[in-house]
């Protein structure tokens, strides 16, 4: 299903934007760095303005390059967000699940993202990550007494995502995250078979067509 990543650039037949979202701390980097590179970094540090990375996938017989932007979640960076955010066919909400407030303000993320794209104009996903921490409010109190833990039941994570008709996980960028091929594989094959959800980018064909670009091919 994945292609080497020497291959990106090379060929493929369409170009599919994903873009991540959600406060500060709640794992997006840690989420996008296991997915491409197979690594969690526990000193891992806060991301500034955003960070892009690329992955080939392979569904039936096309090849597709994501380009993935992993935003800021700092206040200080939330301006340049839109930037990210333009054009994108897929959009993951993340949240920790640790901290409800993390939670409570996918709303406003998705308002964010709705002025910004429109209404029902991109797939979305939502992903509760930190899953291995569920049990674990003892250890953080002891690091740090101030530490917020309030646990996400996933009930109210799937309703959510339910509400929003957006694809639900649940998962742990520290344990590998294994489901989160799966999923992002899944949130592709919806912006694919939905054209309405992928024809925001402009998809360039490299293969056999160089050069060419094919806009609302999807
Ligand atoms: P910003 O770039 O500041 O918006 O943060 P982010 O959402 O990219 O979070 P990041 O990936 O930088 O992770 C924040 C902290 O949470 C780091 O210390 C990570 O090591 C830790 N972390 C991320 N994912 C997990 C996880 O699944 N479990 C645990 N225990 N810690 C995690
Ligand atoms: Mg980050």
């Amino acid at each position: 299903m994945i292609k080497d990543p020497d291959e990106i650039d090379k060929k493929y037949d369409k170009q599919i934007k994903i873009v991540l979202l959600g406060e500060v701390c709640t794992g997006k980097s840690s989420l996008i760095n296991v997915y491409i590179n197979k690594l969690f970094d526990e000193k891992i540090t806060s991301t500034k303005t955003a960070s892009f990375s690329k992955k080939i996938i392979q569904q039936k017989d096309k090849f597709y390059k994501l380009n993935i932007w992993d935003t800021a979640g700092q206040e200080k960076f939330r301006s340049l967000n839109q930037i990210f955010i333009k054009d994108s066919n897929i959009v993951i909400f993340t949240y920790d699940i640790t901290r409800k407030s993390t939670f409570n303000e996918l709303p406003w993320w998705i308002q964010y993202t709705e002025s910004i794209l429109g209404e029902n104009a991109a797939v979305f996903g939502v992903i509760g990550n930190k899953l291995d921490l569920f049990d674990k409010e003892k250890e953080i109190k002891e690091k740090d007494e101030e530490a917020e833990f309030e646990l996400v039941n996933s009930e109210d994570g799937k309703k959510f995502a339910e509400e929003i008709n957006a694809e639900f996980l649940e998962t742990s960028a520290k344990e590998g995250a294994p489901e989160l091929e799966d999923f992002i594989y899944k949130l592709v094959e919806e912006c694919i078979e939905k054209p309405e959800f992928g024809l925001r980018s402009e998809f360039v064909s490299l293969r056999g067509d160089e050069g060419k670009s094919t806009k609302n091919c999807c």
